[in-house]
């Protein structure tokens, strides 16, 4: 064998055993024979580069470099479901079906729902090409090289099973659960923030720049729907108008299609390599229908990944082309959500915590118990209101439901399980932290600890904000050395980081030298941060990113933001009289004053630079302003931030309110609709581009 035929050998069996291994389930060799000839392919690979093929089996391991998504442009735009939520709406679909095929018989096939990130794969002659995220439906990023490290995604579709040359397939992209549990019990160790469900955990992973964290962090993915353009199911024989703006030549009827049904096409899919839908059922009447949903609701509970419906689906393709689509998404299909799981527990305790901003927390320490797919022992109480309407006593038996927050919630309470003796939950009067009393501030369901220069976690939150990487960025210090430090008696505010040196860190110890010469190495980064980032790090109440920002360019220098009258501050987007209160509030306070003072001394930016101040307009000033579609001459995030260098503000959706539209290629009807009912100026790059000059 040439070492060419080598090593196609030893991908393709390769291949072969990823297969029986991610999809079926059934390996056929030992982990330790897999890896041998991995290895083996790998030095076959670094010996011979003109065979480098991106699809190798050995691709899968990912890779350290940095990399930028670009954005795609999907050929066929990728469009959500109608969400149901009681059999009423399901018999409502059903009925809508029936009625819009007139008579004709019809099947449905029910599959998961799977509570993911939506994925379009591309591939062409068996080999996966390309792989972009949702993004808005019309485009999206381009996350082929971490898609490729997914293994139970097919590199190269299995030899002889009779692929199309070309096709699209889509489908969601998850994290198991024994992944997710493993991954945040890792996290919770290194206290870094935990993800809040698998498809946070999913979706953070696979935005990661690094393919070969994706690689170690085990992702899956199911496969849902299938397209195939006509020229790949040979001859073309109508097109149908496009819809979106975008071709849907697809939809129409090919000469030899290769499937006729949806349920056919994910069987092919299956065979090709692909993982789909677990469970998939044809269904023919309602309560076949019901049943299959009333079976998973419960059973879904024992799949590894997360699902929260089921998806139905018209499954002729000639009459799914017969029902056609709304403005949003098929009439063909619907998407039936679970109702949020709840369990039923022991409540033992209630504790408080104080946040950064002093707000007391109130947690439900209860009787672990399993909730959608994780055990849980604690749950928000979010504040004294809820307590109260909730009519809480230790010792309740309560409902806890899980929300998209880490923490679930407790919604209620089983009060025919009470006994008399139930001592009633009291909101606790004084800090549990410093013993100052609590305050409540007019128009808010929250207690306050108001003493937030002397309360421990509120100047560690303080601090932990500080050094943030929104913030100041100062990476070489974490929550842990925070904490060890402000134990020490080393910081007591954010202007004592600037106090810091290697004799104060080390305490003389000789061995912490290296890591307190890092410490002070990140701190003096520090004092290259520019100003708005300051602005937002010194942690004034409800000055978030954005408004830091808008402040440090009405003001231009720390001491006029800190003599800015309630009338100027209100002059900024975004401000309002709480804002305008609180910043007021901060620098009127003399602890406040001294830290300000000795930021300054220590040489953090206080001001604009004038690199920042150039090319700064108030052109746009007041304006709120749409962008959408596809652009030519700048990314959609480059003119995002022209307009705010120009004073204007980008808003997501249009209102009333919004003052002109930003348009490229291929805006959507939706949108344009609205656009035109409000009068609403349409403007295009040219013009944009133009009116800034
Ligand atoms: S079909 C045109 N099938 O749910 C039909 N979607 O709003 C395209 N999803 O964004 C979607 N499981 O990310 C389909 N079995 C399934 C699905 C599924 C999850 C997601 C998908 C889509 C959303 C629907």
């Amino acid at each position: 064998m040439t070492p060419k035929e080598q090593i196609e050998a030893l991908r393709k069996e390769l291949h072969q055993h990823n297969y029986n291994y991610y999809v079926l389930n059934q390996p056929t060799i030992s982990d330790y024979e897999f890896d041998m000839k991995m290895h083996e392919l790998q030095d076959l690979e670094t010996f011979y580069p003109q065979f480098a093929d991106p699809n190798s089996p050995t691709q899968r391991v990912g890779s350290d470099l940095n990399q930028q998504f670009s954005q795609v442009a999907h050929k066929y735009p990728m469009l959500s479901l109608a969400n149901t939520y009681n059999e009423t709406d399901v018999r409502e679909f059903y009925d809508r079906v029936k009625n819009g095929l007139e008579g004709e018989e019809f099947e449905i096939v029910a599959e998961m729902k799977y509570d993911g990130l939506s994925i379009s794969l591309t591939y062409i002659d068996g080999k996966l090409t390309q792989a972009v995220t949702r993004g808005d439906g019309v485009k999206g990023d381009d996350v082929t090289a971490n898609v490729r490290t997914i293994r139970s995604i097919p590199l190269q579709l299995r030899e002889g099973s009779g692929y199309p040359h070309e096709f699209e397939i889509r489908g969601e992209i998850l994290m198991p659960w024994t992944s997710f549990e493993a991954l945040n019990a890792e996290r919770e160790a290194k206290e870094e923030p935990l993800f809040a469900n698998p498809r946070n955990a999913a979706s953070g992973t696979l935005k990661s720049q690094k393919s070969e964290l994706v690689a170690s962090r085990k992702l899956d993915a199911y496969l849902y729907y299938l397209l195939v353009p006509e020229d790949s199911q040979k001859e073309v024989e109508t097109t149908q108008p496009d819809l979106f703006g975008m071709q849907m030549d697809l939809f129409s009827e090919p000469a030899v299609p290769i499937f006729n049904s949806h349920y056919e096409s994910l069987i092919l899919a299956e065979n090709w390599g692909f993982k789909i839908s677990q469970g998939m059922k044809k269904c023919k009447t309602i309560d076949e229908i019901l049943d299959f949903i009333n079976y998973w609701d419960v059973e879904r509970k024992n799949l590894p990944v997360a699902t929260d419906g089921i998806v139905l689906k018209v499954n002729s393709l000639r009459q799914q082309r017969h029902l056609g689509y709304t403005a949003k998404s098929p009439r063909w299909a619907i998407a039936y959500k679970f109702k949020a799981e709840r369990a039923c527990t022991r409540l033992n305790e209630v504790t408080y915590q104080v946040g950064r901003t002093g707000a007391i927390t109130p947690v439900a320490n209860m009787n672990p118990v399993q909730l959608a797919g994780t055990t849980v022992k604690r749950a928000s109480l979010h504040n004294a209101d809820i307590i109260n309407e909730l009519d809480l006593h230790i010792g309740d038996m309560v409902y806890v439901e899980k929300g998209g927050e880490i923490i679930p919630k407790v919604v209620g309470v089983d009060v025919s399980q009470r006994t008399e003796d139930l001592e009633k939950v009291e909101f606790i009067k004084i800090c549990p932290e410093c013993g100052t009393p609590l305050v409540r501030y007019e128009g808010e369901a929250a207690h306050y600890c108001p003493n937030d220069t002397g309360c421990a976690p509120q100047i560690k939150g303080k601090i932990e904000h500080f050094i943030s990487r929104k913030a100041m960025n100062i990476e070489t210090l974490g929550p842990e050395t925070v904490d060890d430090y402000y134990n020490r008696g080393l910081i007591h505010d954010i202007a004592d980081l600037y106090t810091l040196n290697i004799l104060k860190i080390t305490g003389g110890n000789i061995n912490r030298r290296i890591s307190a010469e890092n410490v002070i190495k990140g701190i003096n980064k520090s004092l290259g941060v520019p100003f708005e980032r300051v602005v937002y790090a010194i942690g004034i109440r409800f000055v978030g990113e954005t408004t830091a920002k808008l402040l440090a360019r009405k003001f231009k220098t720390m001491d006029s933001l800190a003599s800015a009258t309630q009338e100027q501050l209100l002059e900024v987007d975004g401000v309002g009289d709480v804002i305008a209160d609180s910043v007021i509030q901060y620098f009127a306070n003399d602890k406040n004053k001294d830290i300000i003072y000795r930021l300054k001394d220590a040489g953090v930016v206080m001001q604009m630079s004038e690199e920042e101040l150039a090319g700064h307009t108030d052109k746009l000033e007041g304006q709120s302003i749409v962008i959408s579609g596809v652009f030519e001459h700048h990314s959609r995030d480059e003119y995002k931030a022209m307009i705010e260098k120009n004073g204007g503000k980008n808003v997501g959706s249009i209102s009333a309110k919004t003052s002109f539209i930003l348009a490229g290629d291929n805006m959507g009807p939706a949108k344009l609709e609205k656009a035109q009912k409000l009068g609403i100026r349409i403007m295009n790059e040219e013009e944009f581009l133009e009116l800034l000059k």
